[in-house]
């Protein structure tokens, strides 16, 4: 039977709460679809910051690379605020990314027929089926290029650097061609090679790339249109790849157009097996504690950690579904809508198990 090693980065405010409940659903699919699963966990973010001083200590990123993925509830919140901006919980989690060579971050933007009125597009723009898959570069750009202060015409400044190489571009054109081969075969670049260098290399290098993947029709967009775009009418999207800040913009605007950002999961992927799986949210520190959070982004995190790590694609599905089936009747406060049944975080996770 297989035995995966799961690291659990729980992290601050709703972190622990909704990973326990993904937890729980993994370890029923495992019951269900026969294999294993042993837990360790790890600090990262303000609770490593409280415990160690450091937002990321070696000991979690020597336990993350021992384990075969990392499952992650979120990081930050207010009494972190005032820390140096290298040692803030935010620090840690551009820092994970880099250590654990977390080059592509997947995130899907995906309606659930139920929660169809929550989206704030109309109905019919949004259709039926959208399913948008971002596929943002996550390791190098202007999050990870050369910053400081100087000083100019006498006054304080501060410079960022974007920059991309070949190579970096290649790789994560790749993964999403990869996945467009899977899904409905179109990919949109996004990029501003209208006025940065760094694009019109981007804009080369994909359009290369493209060349092995004829099947898949390539297309070309600038991110302030894209913007526009993913409201105007998403369903022209099957996947979009782009670099780093522009994939974390579009990605927020796009967990929009899918009603609830209480949603989504994304999968942030090296290249080998190991990944980390994530929420798109964040760790809301205002209702951390009191058990209503919603536990499905990280439940449905868990589901892309058994499609993409762990090819276990039958438990994927299965969680995929339970979830569906439960939102017909069961809301968290966050998605609730009149004449359903409201259930907190804990009730959700068991529903989602009794499902299964
Ligand atoms: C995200 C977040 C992070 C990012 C922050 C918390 C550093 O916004 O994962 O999208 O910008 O990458
Ligand atoms: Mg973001």
């Amino acid at each position: 039977m297989n035995n995966y090693k799961i690291t659990l980065l729980k992290g601050d405010g709703i972190g622990p709460e909704i990973v326990n409940q993904a937890v729980k659903v993994l370890d029923k699919a495992a019951d269900k679809f026969g294999f294993a699963v042993t837990y360790d966990e790890a600090l990262l973010g303000g609770c490593a910051i409280d415990a160690t001083g450091v937002p990321l200590p070696e000991e979690t990123v020597a336990k993350c690379k021992a384990s075969d993925s990392v499952l992650l509830g979120a990081v930050g919140g207010p009494k972190w605020d005032n820390q140096p901006g290298n040692n803030r919980p935010e620090a840690g989690l551009l820092g994970i990314r880099g250590a654990l060579g977390l080059f592509a971050n997947l995130r899907p933007s995906v309606i659930f027929g139920p929660l169809k009125s929550a989206s704030p597009i109309k109905d019919d723009i949004i259709g039926d089926n959208m399913d948008i898959m971002i596929v943002r570069e996550l390791t190098g750009g202007i999050y990870f290029g050369e910053r400081g202060r100087k000083e100019v015409d006498g006054q304080p400044a501060a410079w960022d650097t974007e920059q991309y190489t070949v190579s970096e571009v290649e790789r994560i054109a790749r993964v999403a061609f990869d996945l467009a081969m899977k899904r409905g075969k179109r990919v949109t670049s996004v990029d501003k090679a209208n006025v940065l260098e760094s694009s019109r290399l981007w804009r080369e290098t994909v359009i290369r790339v493209s060349k092995e993947y004829p099947e898949v029709e390539l297309n070309h967009m600038y991110v302030d249109n894209c913007a526009m775009q993913l409201v105007r009418n998403p369903k022209q999207f099957d996947v979009i790849v782009t670099s780093n800040i522009f994939g974390d913009i579009l990605s927020d605007e796009a967990s929009m157009i899918a009603g609830s950002i209480g949603m989504l999961a994304s999968a942030s992927l090296s290249g080998g097996k190991l990944g980390l799986y994530e929420p798109i949210h964040g760790s809301a520190p205002d209702i951390a504690g009191q058990n209503i959070a919603n536990p499905l982004a990280t439940i449905l995190s868990v589901a892309m950690m058994l499609r993409y790590s762990l090819n276990q694609q039958e438990a994927a599905e299965a969680i995929e579904a339970a979830v569906a089936k439960v939102l017909e009747t069961y809301r968290t406060p966050d998605i609730y809508e009149e004449g359903l049944q409201k259930v907190s975080c804990e009730e959700m996770g068991d529903l989602v198990c009794a499902q299964l």
